[in-house]
């Protein structure tokens, strides 16, 4: 009988040990926590299919910002839901328009304490939900859509954005904000290009956090999930055109593209663990299939273990309370 002479077990035995040489770690600094703002709510409402994450009203959207600065958290994604909705997204470049006014009131309670971080997307503003402008027939007008993006990306540096986040997946996109930014002096603002968005399954409940309305599919602007190349050439295009930070989405799922696009691009590199994802588990863990806890940390251990450097998680807050607690 042969003993093995390499024993990696002894690394393993006690918490200590394991502690010592974790290769990956939990940190608040590197989480970024999604917000969702409606506009003329005076309490926040819950969202079914995201069990513990609300749309705020604009005073509780001001305390969760505190909240996630007194954490340490790396930054706030917000989202708005407007309160009408037309062809064009019109709310989306309108200085009074909701989500300017949340990035505004969340930079005059947070300072430079927290990154501030808006959608930069018109989904939420069009009465058909479609990221875009749409043509005659029906389809998303690229170029169109693209001078509204520019109009928006103005307003959202107006507002006090520190980035924005272009997840439309128009071509152009990145380029077109960033000239837009630029014209009007806003060249500290960076742009986190969503270089690999999928057309996932897994963006279900944000669309109930948004109350979207979209009929249909976003197949022919959002990535298939068959194609890793083709998020190669997405993530080249957008370094080309300026892009500061690139982000993966959905991650769980695509922990291999986030893998890849890790290993070549020398900008920071985001990962945004969707709504689907945290359904999923907080489904499963409320039937006592699943550890919730460490189910939770383990995927945004992996996140971050596949190449991210920053992750989007609803769960940011809670996991900085257990760190803060010892409990990570
Ligand atoms: C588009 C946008 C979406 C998400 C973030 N930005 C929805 C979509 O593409 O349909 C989904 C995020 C999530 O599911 O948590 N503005």
């Amino acid at each position: 009988m042969g003993f093995p002479v390499e024993r990696p077990r002894r690394l393993r035995r006690t918490p200590a040990l394991r502690r010592l040489v974790a290769e990956t770690r939990l940190h608040p600094a590197g989480l970024v926590l999604p917000l969702f703002v409606r506009e003329g709510l005076a309490e926040p409402a819950a969202i079914s299919s995201l069990p513990g994450v609300v749309q705020h009203s604009r005073d509780s959207l001001r305390a969760a910002a505190a909240e996630a600065a007194y954490l340490g958290l790396g930054g706030v994604m917000l989202f708005a839901v407007p309160a009408a909705r037309d062809a064009v997204g019109s709310a989306a470049s309108d200085p009074d328009g909701i989500l300017n006014l949340a990035v505004a009131d969340v930079r005059a309670e947070v300072g430079d304490s927290l990154v501030v971080m808006a959608d930069l997307c018109l989904d939420e503003f069009t009465d058909h939900g479609h990221c875009g402008v749409l043509d005659k027939d029906g389809g998303v007008d690229n170029d169109a859509t693209l001078v509204r993006y520019a109009e928006m990306a103005m307003a959202l540096a107006d507002a006090g954005a520190d980035v924005v986040g272009t997840s439309g997946m128009m071509d152009g996109q990145v380029g077109v904000v960033r000239s837009a930014l630029d014209e009007v002096s806003a060249q500290h603002v960076l742009v986190l290009a969503y270089a690999a968005k999928y057309a996932s399954a897994l963006y279900g409940p944000f669309r109930e956090a948004v109350d979207s309305q979209l009929q249909g599919d976003r197949r022919t602007y959002q990535q298939d999930p068959a194609n890793l190349r083709e998020a190669l050439r997405e993530l080249r295009l957008d370094v080309e055109e300026g892009a500061d930070m690139v982000m993966v989405k959905p991650a769980s799922l695509y922990l291999d593209v986030l893998r890849e696009v890790a290993g070549l691009v020398d900008v920071p590199v985001a990962a945004y663990q969707v709504s689907g994802e945290y359904a999923m588990v907080e489904a499963a863990a409320e039937r006592g299939w699943i550890d919730r806890d460490r189910a939770i940390a383990e995927s945004i251990t992996s996140i971050h273990r596949a190449g991210a450097d920053v992750v989007l998680t609803y769960w940011a807050a809670e996991v900085a309370r257990w760190i803060a607690e010892g409990r990570a």
